[in-house]
């Protein structure tokens, strides 16, 4: 499907964002590995967390979805079954990279499989921890989905310190090692997304500014009963456009305001942003607050790659608001970012030259000289079939003077299913 997206006069009004795709994800694994019922409220409704629910189900996991509500009868950490079929992943990273964990772990044989992009991203960084664990893992040129994985011999302790600074990464070497009898360790010098320890309340230690995550069978998998908060990565867009739009007030009820995914909030906030935090409270592990976002203006920043993982997923929309900050910007330790959905960089890079923008892109990042009456020029955008590319593309076009288009906008059900009903409600 290709969007026309026109310049919005105005963009008023309060948004139900989806819930947290991140935490969809985890609830209903761990659910699976809880023996016992969970009730997970307001699950994800976007593609991504769904491709989770199907392959639980296929390792023989009642899972029944109504509405947004999700209940599961964990089948615990000895239940689950090979299955017959192959495991469909989709677009998802987080479910192949975690699931990989799981089946590794637990010892059954599965096929991964994906679409055509996740066939396409590395799955190395997995394979090489899981096989030191003990898994036999066989993947297209040692790397690539369709992913073979069986276990012959023991589950042996990984100490590993984490290569690169990835969530996904990290959680599927935990969820390996919460089916051994000694403890895996993992450790962390940059601080990724922290969901899985938290929601499994994993022993955590600090040591000369490193975390050092632990698991094992020791480790009780909690049920998971509570309120999944509205996802902060969705969150973001809205936050960028309605910093960058001069007539604009958008609030954000029960946004997930965990720290080690905000760093896109402290971001816009040091750039001028006028954003503002109520309600501040937790919900399960989590903490969520409601986020009002009015028209700012914009000063340039600079990202570097310690403050990377906290935004990984938030710096394509970021990009745009440095479009619009009087002074260049800058973007560095950000190369992650080329084994996103697509290589984001490249597409963000091909997307602001259509529109027109002074960047220069480098190996890993961008240098985007700002201007506050930067006006895109109307393009035919491509999104890659990548949903973050084409809501920043969205974003991007309705700070035009005539419509622009998007090409595959349809993908942004992958982690947005109402993004384009949402912008049509804050544009009337
Ligand atoms: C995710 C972690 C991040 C992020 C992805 C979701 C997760 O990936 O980009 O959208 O749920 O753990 P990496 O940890 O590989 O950077």
């Amino acid at each position: 499907m290709k969007k026309e997206v026109s310049p919005a006069p105005i963009l008023k009004g309060t948004i139900k964002l989806p819930a947290d795709k991140s935490i969809s994800h985890r609830s209903v694994m761990f659910a699976s590995l809880h023996k016992g019922q969970s009730s997970i409220h307001n699950f994800s409704s976007a593609a991504d967390p769904h491709s989770t629910i199907e392959c639980m189900q296929g390792l023989g996991v009642t899972v029944r979805k109504t509405g947004n509500t999700v209940e599961v009868e964990g089948v615990g950490r000895d239940g689950l079954q090979s299955p017959k079929e192959d495991l469909n992943c989709g677009n998802s990273g987080t479910t192949m990279r975690l699931l990989s964990g799981i089946i590794a772990g637990s010892g059954v044989s599965a096929r991964l499989v994906g679409d055509e992009s996740l066939s396409a991203r590395t799955m190395k960084r997995i394979i090489d921890p899981l096989t030191q664990m003990g898994a036999e893992i066989t993947a297209r040129a040692n790397d690539f989905a369709p992913l073979q994985i069986n276990r012959t011999g023991p589950l042996k302790p990984l100490h590993f310190p984490l290569p690169i600074p990835s969530a996904q990464l990290k959680s599927c070497v935990l969820l390996a090692g919460l089916f051994g009898d000694k403890a895996t360790e993992v450790i962390e010098t940059l601080p990724s997304r922290d969901h899985t320890e938290r929601l499994l309340d994993l022993p955590i230690t600090e040591k000369n500014g490193q975390r050092h995550i632990y698991s094992s069978q020791a480790d009780d998998i909690p049920a998971q009963d509570y309120r999944i908060p509205n996802d902060f990565s969705a969150a973001a867009f809205w936050l960028v456009a309605g910093a960058v739009h001069s007539n604009a007030e958008i609030t954000l009820p029960n946004v997930g305001m965990n720290p080690t995914r905000f760093g896109a909030l402290d971001i816009l906030i040091q750039m001028g942003a006028d954003i503002t935090v109520r309600n501040e409270h937790n919900e399960g592990a989590e903490p969520v607050a409601d986020v009002t976002v009015c028209s700012s203006d914009l000063k340039p920043i600079k990202i570097t790659e310690e403050i990377v993982p906290n935004c990984i997923d938030e710096i394509p929309i970021l990009m745009i608001a440095m479009l619009f900050a009087d002074g260049v910007s800058h973007v560095s330790g950000a190369e992650e970012l080329r084994h996103k959905e697509t290589d984001r960089l490249k597409a963000m890079g091909e997307m602001l030259s259509k529109a027109g923008a002074d960047v220069t892109e480098h190996k890993d990042g961008f240098e985007i000289r700002g201007d506050s009456d930067f006006r895109p020029e109307p393009a035919s955008y491509d999104s890659f079939h990548d949903h973050r590319i084409a809501m920043s593309a969205a974003v991007l076009s309705m700070m035009g003077d005539q419509p622009s288009q998007i090409k595959d906008a349809e993908c942004t059900a992958i982690s947005y299913p109402s993004f384009w009903d949402d912008l049509s409600l804050l544009t009337n």
